[in-house]
């Protein structure tokens, strides 16, 4: 598990009460600075959990307005924050899984160096990261522990045009997977949205660089049985062309999307012989391109849900070629007023998958593999 400390920001020394001390201009600016270097950073917490007293909630509220979440309240980080509380905050959660928890002190600084046996003091408004061994938050490693000064240089350099690449994901704590182990960064944070930003358009190199990754992909033979039919939304002609090749419920998200494309197979390896294994290595050029794209913070959605006839005819596609899936492009956006309520119920719901056991067999089939079991070697 993934624990982040943070410790509140610079708050008034005076108010009615201890617990209505608010956050100072200065500590506001300062957490909104971090947050936003949070954010670039790639940290997405399954739940930010506060202190109740305001100048941490204010803390976390403005850090989950960057990381587009939103916080809980827990008494248990209030004074007195400890490993008891901590353990049954974090009971329900997955191996995998990132917390965050923003506090006080001295119970963030002592509680952090009683998990990783080093000394943790933590500034106003820093930030610690603990890696923790599966499931128990008994005992970690402290990863990191960034003083808000550090926050400021960073923020500064965040200023300058993104280097491709780093301001990649914009994955919602709930549609991060819950895994028995950890993954690539790339793979984790794939999943298939809806809600595109519809002003950002994906500029040349970097689509260039989606269809240099599909191009790469391994395929039987090396007989390379993919093409691409691509429409970009800046060229209205082009994009209108497409999307009537979309089945109706696709195409009313995605008209948002910057790029279609339709995804085409080749059938035959030989006159007189059929690739049995062309669609297989369409879709491992297709998953490059999703993965590649998500590396320039590009989100993909394929889809099935195509009118493959139309394709044909509007481009005249030759017979032994298959119009076979259309692919969305775009940026993610989180303002999903363009979607209709179940799409946008759809946007927010969890993920799910079929367990290990169901899909690895060993020594027959839908026998589950032994080593999938905790325990075993
Ligand atoms: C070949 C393929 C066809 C799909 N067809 C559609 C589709 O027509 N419409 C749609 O909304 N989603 C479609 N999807 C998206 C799946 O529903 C989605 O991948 C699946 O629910 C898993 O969610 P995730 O991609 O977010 O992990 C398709 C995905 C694939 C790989």
């Amino acid at each position: 598990m993934r624990l982040y400390f943070v410790r509140h920001g610079i708050a008034e020394e005076l108010a009615t009460s201890d617990f209505d001390r608010a956050l100072t201009k200065r500590g506001r600016r300062r957490v909104a600075a971090s947050a936003k270097v949070m954010k670039r950073l790639g940290i997405a917490p399954r739940q930010i959990f506060s202190s109740p007293r305001l100048r941490a909630r204010q803390t976390a509220e403005i850090i989950a307005e960057a990381l587009d979440m939103r916080i809980t309240l827990a008494e248990p980080v209030n004074f007195g924050f400890d490993l008891a509380d901590l353990r049954r905050l974090s009971q329900s959660l997955g191996a995998d899984d990132e917390l965050m928890f923003v506090g006080h002190n001295p119970d963030m600084s002592l509680l952090a160096s009683e998990i990783t046996g080093v000394d943790a003091p933590m500034k106003k408004g820093g930030l610690a990261r603990i890696d923790t061994v599966g499931r128990s938050v008994d005992e970690g490693e402290l990863v990191w522990l960034i003083a808000p000064k550090v926050f400021d240089a960073l923020e500064d350099k965040s200023r300058r045009p993104a280097a491709a690449g780093s301001d990649r994901f914009y994955t919602p704590a709930q549609k991060l997977p819950a895994t028995s182990q950890p993954l690539n960064d790339l793979i984790r944070h794939r999943w298939s949205p809806i809600g595109f930003d519809r002003e950002r358009n994906i500029d040349r190199p970097t689509l260039l660089s989606l269809l240099e990754a599909a191009r790469w992909a391994a395929s039987s033979f090396n007989l390379q049985p993919w093409r691409f039919i691509v429409a970009r939304r800046q060229h209205p002609a082009e994009f209108d062309k497409l999307l009537p090749v979309l089945r109706e419920g696709n195409q009313t998200w995605a008209r948002h999307a910057a790029v279609l494309m339709i995804a085409v197979t080749q059938r035959h390896r030989a006159p007189d012989a059929i690739n049995r294994h062309a669609t297989h290595d369409l879709g491992l050029a297709v998953s490059q391109m999703v993965l590649q794209a998500l590396d320039h913070g590009l989100y993909a959605h394929q889809m099935a849900g195509i009118y493959p006839d139309k394709a044909r005819e509007t481009y005249q596609i030759p017979e032994d070629f298959e119009p076979f899936t259309a692919i969305a492009l775009g940026y993610r956006s989180a303002k999903l007023d363009q979607l209709e309520q179940a799409q946008r119920e759809r946007e927010a719901a969890p993920r799910q998958r079929l367990a290990l056991s169901e899909i690895v067999f060993s020594g027959s089939w839908a026998r589950p593999a032994g080593f999938i079991d905790e325990g075993s070697a």
